[in-house]
Protein backbone atom coordinates (compact mmCIF):
# COMPACT_ATOMS: atom_id res chain seq x y z
CA UNK A 1 0.00 0.00 0.00
CA UNK A 2 1.37 3.37 -1.39
CA UNK A 3 1.71 5.52 2.34
CA UNK A 4 3.22 8.61 3.96
CA UNK A 5 3.11 8.58 8.04
CA UNK A 6 2.77 11.74 10.25
CA UNK A 7 4.08 12.24 13.39
CA UNK A 8 1.11 11.88 15.94
CA UNK A 9 2.75 11.22 19.58
CA UNK A 10 6.53 12.40 19.90
CA UNK A 11 9.34 11.84 21.94
CA UNK A 12 8.57 14.24 24.60
CA UNK A 13 5.57 12.97 24.89
CA UNK A 14 6.48 9.37 25.12
CA UNK A 15 9.00 10.36 27.49
CA UNK A 16 6.30 12.22 29.77
CA UNK A 17 3.85 9.46 29.55
CA UNK A 18 7.02 6.85 30.56
CA UNK A 19 7.67 8.91 33.83
CA UNK A 20 3.63 8.95 34.66
CA UNK A 21 3.30 5.59 34.39
CA UNK A 22 6.44 4.77 36.03
CA UNK A 23 5.86 6.41 38.97
CA UNK A 24 2.67 4.78 39.71
CA UNK A 25 4.18 1.35 38.79
CA UNK A 26 6.98 2.34 41.01
CA UNK A 27 4.19 3.28 44.07
CA UNK A 28 2.31 -0.08 42.95
CA UNK A 29 4.97 -1.93 43.77
CA UNK A 30 7.01 -0.20 46.71
CA UNK A 31 6.88 -3.56 48.84
CA UNK A 32 7.60 -6.23 46.20
CA UNK A 33 11.13 -7.57 46.76
CA UNK A 34 11.03 -9.62 42.84
CA UNK A 35 9.30 -7.64 39.85
CA UNK A 36 9.39 -9.96 36.67
CA UNK A 37 8.52 -7.62 33.44
CA UNK A 38 6.75 -9.79 30.72
CA UNK A 39 6.98 -7.98 27.38
CA UNK A 40 5.15 -9.31 24.54
CA UNK A 41 7.65 -10.05 21.17
CA UNK A 42 8.11 -7.75 19.40
CA UNK A 43 5.99 -4.79 19.93
CA UNK A 44 6.93 -4.31 23.32
CA UNK A 45 10.31 -4.17 22.80
CA UNK A 46 11.18 -0.79 22.69
CA UNK A 47 8.53 0.64 25.38
CA UNK A 48 10.00 -2.08 27.68
CA UNK A 49 13.59 -0.97 27.38
CA UNK A 50 12.40 2.20 28.26
CA UNK A 51 10.07 1.50 30.94
CA UNK A 52 12.15 -0.94 32.59
CA UNK A 53 14.72 1.77 33.01
CA UNK A 54 12.50 4.07 35.57
CA UNK A 55 11.21 0.76 37.80
CA UNK A 56 13.17 1.41 41.25
CA UNK A 57 13.89 -1.59 43.24
CA UNK A 58 14.98 -5.37 41.95
CA UNK A 59 13.12 -5.81 38.85
CA UNK A 60 13.75 -9.00 35.90
CA UNK A 61 12.76 -8.62 32.45
CA UNK A 62 11.61 -11.59 30.15
CA UNK A 63 9.41 -12.07 27.05
CA UNK A 64 7.16 -13.75 25.24
CA UNK A 65 6.38 -14.43 22.03
CA UNK A 66 2.50 -15.52 20.64
CA UNK A 67 0.82 -15.35 17.55
CA UNK A 68 -2.90 -14.76 17.18
CA UNK A 69 -4.70 -16.36 14.49
CA UNK A 70 -8.54 -16.73 13.66
CA UNK A 71 -10.26 -19.81 14.80
CA UNK A 72 -12.81 -20.34 12.19
CA UNK A 73 -15.42 -22.50 14.23
CA UNK A 74 -15.73 -20.10 16.76
CA UNK A 75 -15.16 -16.90 15.39
CA UNK A 76 -12.66 -16.06 18.29
CA UNK A 77 -9.15 -15.76 18.13
CA UNK A 78 -7.01 -18.11 19.39
CA UNK A 79 -3.41 -17.39 20.59
CA UNK A 80 -0.20 -19.50 20.30
CA UNK A 81 2.75 -19.51 21.92
CA UNK A 82 5.78 -19.21 19.60
CA UNK A 83 8.42 -18.57 22.83
CA UNK A 84 7.23 -18.79 26.42
CA UNK A 85 9.14 -17.17 29.49
CA UNK A 86 12.00 -18.44 31.10
CA UNK A 87 11.38 -17.67 34.29
CA UNK A 88 8.93 -19.71 36.83
CA UNK A 89 6.63 -16.99 37.67
CA UNK A 90 4.79 -18.89 40.76
CA UNK A 91 4.67 -17.14 43.52
CA UNK A 92 5.88 -13.58 41.64
CA UNK A 93 4.95 -10.53 41.03
CA UNK A 94 4.04 -10.15 37.11
CA UNK A 95 3.81 -7.28 35.31
CA UNK A 96 3.05 -7.87 31.69
CA UNK A 97 4.27 -5.24 29.42
CA UNK A 98 2.24 -4.13 25.87
CA UNK A 99 3.01 -1.73 23.34
CA UNK A 100 -1.10 -1.39 22.29
CA UNK A 101 -4.08 -3.22 22.80
CA UNK A 102 -6.70 -3.58 20.12
CA UNK A 103 -8.53 -6.23 20.55
CA UNK A 104 -8.01 -6.88 23.53
CA UNK A 105 -7.43 -11.09 22.41
CA UNK A 106 -3.72 -11.32 22.83
CA UNK A 107 -3.21 -9.91 26.42
CA UNK A 108 -6.41 -11.86 27.53
CA UNK A 109 -5.39 -15.02 26.27
CA UNK A 110 -1.55 -14.40 27.84
CA UNK A 111 -3.52 -13.20 30.82
CA UNK A 112 -5.38 -16.69 30.98
CA UNK A 113 -2.21 -18.66 30.54
CA UNK A 114 0.02 -16.96 32.84
CA UNK A 115 -2.85 -16.91 35.62
CA UNK A 116 -2.75 -21.01 35.60
CA UNK A 117 0.55 -21.06 37.07
CA UNK A 118 -0.35 -18.92 40.13
CA UNK A 119 1.81 -16.00 40.06
CA UNK A 120 1.43 -14.02 43.39
CA UNK A 121 -0.35 -11.04 41.82
CA UNK A 122 -0.70 -10.28 37.88
CA UNK A 123 -1.39 -6.80 36.03
CA UNK A 124 -1.12 -5.28 32.96
CA UNK A 125 0.42 -2.20 31.36
CA UNK A 126 0.69 -0.96 28.05
CA UNK A 127 1.30 1.97 26.30
CA UNK A 128 -1.54 2.97 23.91
CA UNK A 129 -5.07 1.76 24.39
CA UNK A 130 -7.28 1.12 21.67
CA UNK A 131 -10.70 1.02 23.08
CA UNK A 132 -12.90 1.26 20.17
CA UNK A 133 -11.36 -1.63 18.42
CA UNK A 134 -12.00 -4.03 21.82
CA UNK A 135 -13.76 -7.08 21.71
CA UNK A 136 -12.88 -9.12 24.52
CA UNK A 137 -13.19 -7.37 27.79
CA UNK A 138 -9.84 -7.18 29.49
CA UNK A 139 -9.06 -5.47 32.75
CA UNK A 140 -5.77 -3.07 32.36
CA UNK A 141 -4.06 -1.89 35.12
CA UNK A 142 -1.52 0.63 33.46
CA UNK A 143 -2.77 3.02 30.44
CA UNK A 144 -0.46 5.05 29.03
CA UNK A 145 -2.46 7.25 26.46
CA UNK A 146 -5.68 6.47 24.98
CA UNK A 147 -5.95 6.88 21.28
CA UNK A 148 -8.57 6.62 18.48
CA UNK A 149 -8.83 3.56 15.84
CA UNK A 150 -6.07 5.22 13.77
CA UNK A 151 -3.42 2.80 11.92
CA UNK A 152 -0.43 3.70 13.76
CA UNK A 153 3.55 2.86 13.64
CA UNK A 154 6.72 3.77 15.60
CA UNK A 155 8.32 2.97 18.77
CA UNK A 156 8.03 -0.89 18.31
CA UNK A 157 4.66 -0.64 16.40
CA UNK A 158 5.24 -1.81 12.87
CA UNK A 159 3.31 -1.83 9.43
CA UNK A 160 4.72 -5.25 7.93
CA UNK A 161 7.79 -5.13 9.73
CA UNK A 162 8.55 -1.87 9.14
CA UNK A 163 8.81 1.63 11.61
CA UNK A 164 9.57 -0.06 14.71
CA UNK A 165 12.68 1.99 14.75
CA UNK A 166 11.05 5.32 14.53
CA UNK A 167 11.92 7.18 18.00
CA UNK A 168 8.35 8.67 17.90
CA UNK A 169 4.43 7.18 17.12
CA UNK A 170 3.28 7.84 13.99
CA UNK A 171 -0.11 8.26 11.73
CA UNK A 172 -0.14 5.95 8.56
CA UNK A 173 -1.89 7.73 6.18
CA UNK A 174 -2.96 5.93 2.84
CA UNK A 175 -2.03 8.01 -0.63
CA UNK A 176 -4.15 6.43 -3.79
C1 LIG B 1 0.21 -6.17 17.91
C2 LIG B 1 0.51 -5.32 19.12
C3 LIG B 1 -0.16 -6.09 20.24
C4 LIG B 1 -1.34 -6.75 19.56
C5 LIG B 1 -2.60 -6.01 19.91
O1 LIG B 1 1.14 -7.25 17.89
O2 LIG B 1 1.90 -5.23 19.35
O3 LIG B 1 0.69 -7.08 20.76
O4 LIG B 1 -1.11 -6.65 18.13
O5 LIG B 1 -3.70 -6.56 19.26
P1 LIG B 1 -4.92 -7.25 20.00
O6 LIG B 1 -5.29 -6.43 21.20
O7 LIG B 1 -5.98 -7.20 18.93
O8 LIG B 1 -4.55 -8.65 20.34
P2 LIG B 1 1.37 -8.17 16.61
O9 LIG B 1 0.50 -9.37 16.71
O10 LIG B 1 1.23 -7.34 15.38
O11 LIG B 1 2.86 -8.67 16.79
P3 LIG B 1 4.18 -7.77 16.95
O12 LIG B 1 4.13 -7.24 18.36
O13 LIG B 1 5.30 -8.71 16.75
O14 LIG B 1 4.11 -6.68 15.93
MN1 LIG C 1 2.54 -7.21 19.72
MG1 LIG D 1 2.60 -6.29 14.52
Amino acid sequence: MKHTIEMMISEQEINKTLDQLAERINAHYADSERLLMVGLLKGSVVFMADLCRRIKGHVEIDFMSVSSYGNSTTSSRDVKVLKDVQSDISGRDVLIVEDLIDSGNTLNKVREMLLLREPKSLALCTLLDKPERREVDVHVDFIGITIPDEFIVGYGIDYAEQYRNLPYIAKVVPLD
